[in-house]
């Protein structure tokens, strides 16, 4: 059978054939063509500083310029895919190059390996789809803010220990959620921020003796310092880690309000209501509606996690400075941002059609003796040690039991009997929608306090857009796009 294995980057010094089932044993291009476009700009950057360093003849520049330019191009436009045989997108890149500009093509690795080459494209990569999932948390958040603006005053237990604990608003517990987000969100930021370091030079490791500019790479590729070591610079995949850190916390939050769409679409619960278009049915019951949506995202976080354990688990007791280990970063990450794109926007199409039963949340108050701890306040306003006052709403607790009655339902006499300090106004602290309303500490769920934060995340989802809008391509791509790549050479 005719062998139809390309040509390799590397040989010079062997004197057969790698076996081909280790070929595809070691090859990444199934995996990593998908960083295809972002190692094209790596490159282009890489071409563009060997020229204006004076390592690479005008001439042969604008040859490899152009064509890298014309591949990134016919890739973007769907003309031309990155598959085959090859063993890396690297080689397929250079291959393509050298069918379209010849010997010129073999200028372009110049100063450079596949190490550092291959952070450089991950990097890019890594800062592209943090920005797609910060665009994506921005607008689940805007969903919940919308909500919890049309919920100041419907009321509901908070819950600690799945028990019903207090009295809180809707609006005050989808803000919960919102802020939760918006910790992901700054967290990709600063991810997005450690990966902006370049590490094109360190070649495999030890640099190079030609006379490089990394801080002109550097600059073209929008990255803010230069590594300053050339073997870390092959070897760190710190942003890699922050990377899937940051999914996997999201993911993790955003199961926590999947679990509770699940328990509060339930009969038990009933507190929301799905739409038909965000729930699924059953194929033998045919009165099931199933959050089966909520339950894939719950379930989906464990993606996040296992990529984040596996790429700790590849980094430990790693030597330095580039291993092939190295390789098995890219599918696991992959997963972990695809994982978390994906449930993001199931989590924003969900979260649009989840109808709150207000009526049931309200209901909920009641039978649970969920003010209890506001009657232990009243008493301390009135001078009652908290301990003691504890002690006395704890006893008006059991009354009411006994009587198969609400707190506010127990005659002032015998709320007296367990409280003396109690007078006609402690029926405010009893009243849940009251004992609500006055916990006006902040974060509390006081309408007014509530009605601050929505403010104040607001204001932070503004601050996101912002930065979104502010975070730029690289200037090697806009100068790319804008056709100036051989400006000024
Ligand atoms: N495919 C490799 C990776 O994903 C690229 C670097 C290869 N370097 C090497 N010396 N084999 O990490």
């Amino acid at each position: 059978m005719e062998d139809h294995r390309p040509a390799r980057l590397w040989g010079g010094r062997f004197g057969a054939e790698l076996d081909r089932a280790l070929h595809r044993f070691t090859a990444s291009f199934p995996f990593d063509r998908r960083l295809v476009r972002h190692d094209l700009v790596g490159s282009l950057a890489h071409a563009r500083m060997l020229a204006e360093a004076g390592i690479l003849a005008a001439e042969d520049a604008r040859a490899v310029l152009l064509g890298l330019a014309g591949i990134l191009q016919d890739v973007e436009e769907g003309r031309l895919a990155a598959h085959g045989e090859d063993e890396d997108v690297h080689t397929w890149i250079e291959r393509v190059l050298r069918e379209r500009v010849g010997d010129a093509a073999g200028r372009l690795h110049t100063a450079r390996s596949r190490n550092d080459q291959v952070s450089t494209a991950l990097r890019l990569y890594v800062r592209d789809r943090l920005r797609e999932l910060v665009t994506k948390v921005v607008g689940l958040q805007e969903v919940w803010v919308e909500q919890a603006s049309a919920h100041l005053e419907a009321w509901m237990p908070g819950y600690t220990h799945l028990q019903r604990a207090q009295p809180v608003s809707l609006a005050h517990h989808l803000m919960a959620h919102v802020w939760a987000l918006n910790a992901d969100a700054r967290r990709l930021q600063a991810a997005h921020h450690h990966a902006g370091v370049s590490v094109l030079g360190a070649g495999a490791l030890a640099g190079t003796s030609l006379p490089i500019r990394p801080e002109r790479t550097a600059w073209w590729l929008g990255f803010s310092v230069v590594s300053p070591n050339s073997l870390h610079a092959v070897a760190d995949r710190d942003y890699v880690l922050e990377a899937a850190f940051g999914a996997a916390v999201l993911l993790v939050h955003l199961s926590r309000w999947a679990e509770e769409v699940v328990l509060w679409s339930s009969s038990e619960f009933g507190f929301v209501e799905l739409l038909d278009t965000v729930a699924k049915g059953s194929s033998l019951m045919p009165q099931k509606k199933n959050p089966e949506v909520a339950e894939l995202i719950r379930g989906k976080a464990a993606r996040g996690v296992a990529a984040l354990s596996g790429l700790l688990t590849v980094l430990k007791g790693m030597p330095l400075a580039y291993n092939s280990d190295l390789q098995e970063d890219k599918e696991m990450l992959f997963d972990a941002l695809d994982t978390a794109a994906g449930c993001l926007e199931a989590a924003r199409v969900l979260a649009s059609g989840v109808r709150y039963r207000t009526d049931r949340m309200r209901q909920a108050l009641h039978g649970g003796y969920l003010t209890a701890t506001d009657l232990a306040d009243y008493l301390v306003r009135r001078g009652v040690p908290f301990r003691t006052a504890h002690e006395q709403a704890g006893q008006a607790v059991r009354e009411a039991e006994a009587r198969g009655c609400e707190l506010w339902e127990l005659p002032l006499d015998v709320l007296q009997r367990c409280c003396p300090a109690a007078e006609r106004d402690v029926y405010h602290a009893l009243h849940p929608e009251d004992a609500a309303r006055a916990r006006r500490s902040l974060g509390g769920p006081a309408p007014e306090r509530v009605t601050e934060q929505l403010e104040a995340a607001r204001r932070e989802v503004e601050t996101t857009r912002a930065w979104l809008a502010a975070a730029a391509e690289p200037p090697i791509y806009v100068a790319y796009r804008e056709g100036r790549l051989l400006q000024g050479l």
